[in-house]
């Protein structure tokens, strides 16, 4: 009887082994990385900030939802950020950019998440609530005569676009308390 013979040398053998040890030194913290922030955040929903208070974050409305699709087509989060960094890591609440630092749990419901690349122009996080608001129509529009000085202009996005756009801007607000971050009174 013939000996049975394979191409399987020692050396390929090894080789597979080895091989294997790599992917899963490279799989097995890739997938511990992914599934530790799930189950820290994943879990995450609405909740009131004080006993017994509403319930945030609030609700989307449905504009808005599309003012978000028509924001990431534009490339708006290429110069604006959507997070209130912590006071001892930069000056954002004392520049008035929010009323306390952001938090995972104010992204909860938001089906993208835009925290934006680098921060060209102010941070838009809280942008809903904020007290002095230019008109964006007309930032938009006419960057220049809505007193900005460094804005594209978007002329060339249609009224129904623009509106989606300014309900999404005014749907922006972090100014409800969370019970990871009080607001600062
Ligand atoms: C090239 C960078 C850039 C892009 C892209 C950009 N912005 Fe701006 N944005 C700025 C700058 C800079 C300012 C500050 C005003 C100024 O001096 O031009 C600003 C200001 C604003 C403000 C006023 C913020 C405040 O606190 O008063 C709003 C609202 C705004 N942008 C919305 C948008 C939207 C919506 C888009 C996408 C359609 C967009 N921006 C795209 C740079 C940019």
């Amino acid at each position: 009887m013939p000996a049975v013979t394979t191409n399987r040398t020692p050396t390929m053998k090894n080789l597979n082994t080895l091989l294997a040890g790599v992917f899963l030194a490279v799989a097995l913290p890739f997938g511990a990385l992914v599934l530790s922030g799930q189950s820290q955040l994943g879990g995450l929903g609405r909740a009131a900030g004080e006993e017994g208070g509403a319930l945030f974050p609030a609700r989307e409305p449905g504009l808005a939802i599309q003012g978000r699709a028509v924001y990431v087509s534009l490339g708006c989060v290429s110069c604006h950020t959507q997070q209130v960094r912590p006071a001892g890591q930069g000056s954002d609440i004392a520049r008035g950019l929010g009323g306390r630092p952001s938090v995972a749990r104010d992204y909860a419901l938001q089906s993208q998440v835009l925290l934006g690349e680098r921060r060209l122009g102010p941070d838009l996080a809280n942008y809903g609530a904020r007290t002095s608001q230019i008109n964006v129509e007309t930032l938009l529009t006419d960057p220049a005569s809505s007193g900005a000085v460094w804005h594209p202009s978007y002329r060339f996005v249609d009224a129904a676009q623009r509106t989606a756009l300014v309900a999404y801007l005014k749907s922006l607000r972090q100014d409800y308390p969370s019970p990871e971050a009080k607001l600062k009174k």
